[in-house]
């Protein structure tokens, strides 16, 4: 009954299929309406789900009967000045001054695979992938405004990614003040909305709360993803948990300006919305012209959260990270940036280099202050050669030293910055982010690099390769360290500057794709500010990112919790640091803050010469754990066991073949702890898991229904951590 059908066209119904899912519109004499996205249909009619009340599937006698307007039907891509009150995905300006569009469809067509977007990040399809397109023309016949919906169908991933392209087909300029990358639309079932915010070093803290009437949105202004509003959202039915429910996400590969809402409007329709923000988003297009939105990647569970993450988990670590490093194991790294800050000389990271070598870490990474006159963070950004006072004897001999110790060497970049104080400000001004006759915002006394200017582009792509070709650099990473404000630009004409946010995200991933096309095998890594812009965007071109400046244990337990909504822990770096950690002052184990740092890209932040003989033969011995049992970190199915916000325990569980590695945190002691048992997930029930170090037999249904015990007599006191590794 169920084919593998991928894109059924059957009169006016479109139907798209995964595996597990189904997305279904119908084509209203013209109208685009939404029928349905949940769990699997078979191919056949489905146009009785379309027919819906008071709608009567005909735009203009809908308006004229005057009827409920607009808002009680299920638009797929709903256009400003329909007559609707909620948010539109499309608002145009046409050159009459007015802001009305009608887009109609006029076709369709099947594309085996994906096409990509021109300039911007995307997942993709690889030969053999059972994957394909669905392309849906649609037109404004009284401008000319042609509207392209896409949606690739990625069958083995249970997601549908999508995007659209607007082109100017008439012969008038029109403004696009607003074009969402998508927009779906169904009745409320009594919904929560799970949503994120954050600061600096508490990125990514989870709030579910009840779909209210009106607009729940996640945004940013700030020029980048931010720390404040990761781009993802998440609905699912009030009664829905981790492993039970439906839940329907969206995530934006966008590391710009977004806005990711849903919005109950008052018939009870929801229309969930993502796309780059259009406070102060203007995009002119001119006869001809197109214009491509950024994806967003969809996905729908009906087994609850978990399942949901796992879908996003595997499609952004096979289908949107790429290269070496995708299916490569990550290097074991050591960070030098909470132990020396900007005082560190090539004696220090040789000596640094020593001491790893007998860790057994494989990548030694020299964070900020390598470069220009770099001894604070007042100056020097732009200036990116070395300082041989510190460095004495350049890059290349260093690295050639680290190299011989069996390590590979990684440097730190801020490439987008130029700070005031630098030889780049001194003879290039007119690069900086600035509005001229106004005295400019510094943030750690530095100001943003115009990337609309392709000048500047090449420019730090020329700095970054100068570097990468003068010593065997095989690790970058890119920071990024403030946000932008009061924008202006010495390269865009006036009537540009609202395309500004855009166009500096496509002169950034400009250069990226430029840098990891020529330099494949180097592993960069992405952090602003820890982890200000942790998307899908930069993960198509950083496979990794750092996940938070806050490298405390138990605050990272919440941090990565959240950023497992959507993302797979091979992107999530996460480091052990010394304790009392620089940035809480709390002190726990070597254990819990080694536990807390198993993701497929796991490190260290620390000074190796401070380690006691104790610490280096734990350090030892969890590296070859870690290195041993990397492809479940890496490649298997991570369960969320609980919630650190509310729950006594942090928990965790990979998953692989069988493989099964638990971690959980104490987050609450008591003076009496009760008896405590963690249900693991997505075991088989009859087969018998043993716990490696104790040799103790489970089955998988035991261990899934009654769960494994903490013993709380010999676990007491706050942040106790346990593994367990069974098999
Ligand atoms: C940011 C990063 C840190 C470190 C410093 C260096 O704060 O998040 O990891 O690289 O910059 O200045």
């Amino acid at each position: 009954m169920l084919e593998n059908n991928l894109i059924v066209v059957t009169g006016n119904q479109f139907q798209l299929n995964t595996k597990n899912t189904s997305y279904v519109m119908h084509n209203e004499n013209g109208m685009l309406t939404h029928t349905y996205y949940g769990k699997r249909l078979p191919n056949v009619n489905h146009e009785y789900m379309a027919k819906r009340c008071r709608y009567n599937g005909d735009f203009q006698s809908n308006i004229s009967a005057n009827l409920p307007t607009l808002d009680n039907a299920l638009l797929e891509y709903p256009v400003f000045g329909d007559g609707g009150i909620t948010a539109p995905a499309l608002e145009v300006l046409n050159s009459d001054g007015t802001n009305f569009a009608e887009i109609k469809v006029t076709g369709y067509n099947i594309i085996e695979g994906k096409p990509k977007i021109e300039g911007l990040p995307a997942s993709y399809a690889e030969e053999g992938d059972n994957v394909k397109t669905l392309e849906v023309v649609t037109k404004d016949e009284v401008s000319g405004l042609e509207v392209r919906l896409y949606y690739a169908v990625f069958y083995d991933f249970d997601v549908i990614t999508r995007f659209v392209k607007i082109t100017n087909g008439g012969k008038n300029a029109v403004t696009l003040l607003r074009a969402l990358s998508a927009n779906l639309a169904f009745d409320n079932k009594g919904y929560d909305v799970i949503s994120n915010y954050g600061t600096w070093a508490k990125e990514r803290q989870i709030e579910r709360t009840p779909l209210a009437h009106g607009a729940t949105s996640v945004y940013s202004n700030c020029g980048s993803s931010s720390h404040g509003a990761n781009p993802f959202l998440i609905l699912a039915e009030n009664t829905a948990t981790e492993d039970f429910g439906e839940a329907v996400g969206m995530a934006l590969a966008y590391s710009g300006n977004h806005r990711m809402t849903a919005d109950l409007g008052r018939y009870g329709v929801v229309n969930m919305s993502a796309g780059i923000a259009a406070d102060n988003f203007r995009w002119n297009l001119n006869s001809g012209e197109s214009f491509s939105t950024p994806e967003v990647v969809m996905s729908f569970s009906a087994n609850g959260l978990n399942a949901l993450s796992q879908n996003f988990h595997k499609i952004v670590k096979n289908r949107v990270c790429r290269g070496a490093y995708r299916d490569a194991r990550r290097p074991v790294l050591l960070n030098l940036w909470e132990a020396c800050s900007f005082t560190f000389t090539e004696e220090t990271v040789k000596s640094a280099a020593d001491i790893c070598a007998e860790l057994g870490v494989e990548l030694l990474v020299i964070d900020d202050g390598w470069f220009g006159q770099r001894n604070t963070d007042h100056c020097s950004l732009g200036d990116w050669y070395v300082n041989e006072e510190k460095i004495r004897g350049g890059l290349k001999p260093l690295c050639d030293y680290v190299n011989s110790k069996g390590l590979k060497l990684g440097i730190w970049f801020e490439p987008e910055m130029i700070c005031p104080d630098s030889d780049l400000f001194r003879t290039k001004p007119e690069w900086a982010m600035k509005i001229n006759g106004r005295k400019p915002t510094e943030t750690r006394w530095q100001l943003m690099l115009d990337l609309t200017n392709p000048e500047v582009c090449d420019y730090i792509y020329s700095s970054i390769a100068n570097i990468l070709n003068g010593a065997n650099i095989e690790y970058v990473k890119w920071d990024y360290n403030r946000t932008m404000a009061h924008i202006g630009s010495a390269f865009l004409k006036a009537d540009q500057m609202g395309e500004y946010y855009h166009r500096y995200m496509l002169g950034l991933y400009g250069v990226l794709e430029r840098l990891v096309t020529d330099f494949p095998n180097v592993l960069f890594e992405g952090c602003a500010s820890g982890g200000g812009r942790f998307d899908i965007g930069m993960l198509y071109y950083t496979p990794q990112i750092w996940t938070s400046d806050d490298t405390d244990a138990v605050e990272r337990a919440a941090i990565q919790y959240g950023t497992s909504f959507v993302y797979p822990m091979s992107s999530q770096s996460a480091h052990v640091s010394v304790c009392p950690n620089q940035q809480t002052g709390r002190s726990v184990s070597m254990q819990a803050r080694h536990i807390l740092a198993l993701t497929g890209s796991f490190g260290y932040e620390l000074a190796p010469e401070e380690l006691t003989d104790k610490d280096k033969e734990y350090i030892k011995d969890f590296i070859k754990f870690y290195i041993e049992n990397y492809d479940v970190f890496a490649n298997g199915k991570y369960f969320r066991l609980s919630n650190p916000h509310t729950d006594e325990y942090a928990a965790f569980q990979y998953e692989l073949n069988g493989n099964v590695i638990v971690g959980a945190m104490r987050l609450k002691t008591h003076a009496i702890n009760l008896q405590t048992t963690i249900k693991l997930k997505g075991l088989e029930p009859d087969r018998v898991y043993t716990d490696v170090k104790t040799g103790d037999t489970y089955y998988g249904a035991q261990l899934m229904e009654y769960g494994l015990r903490i013993n709380a007599a010999s676990y007491t006191g706050d942040y106790q951590t346990v593994m367990w590794q069974l098999k």
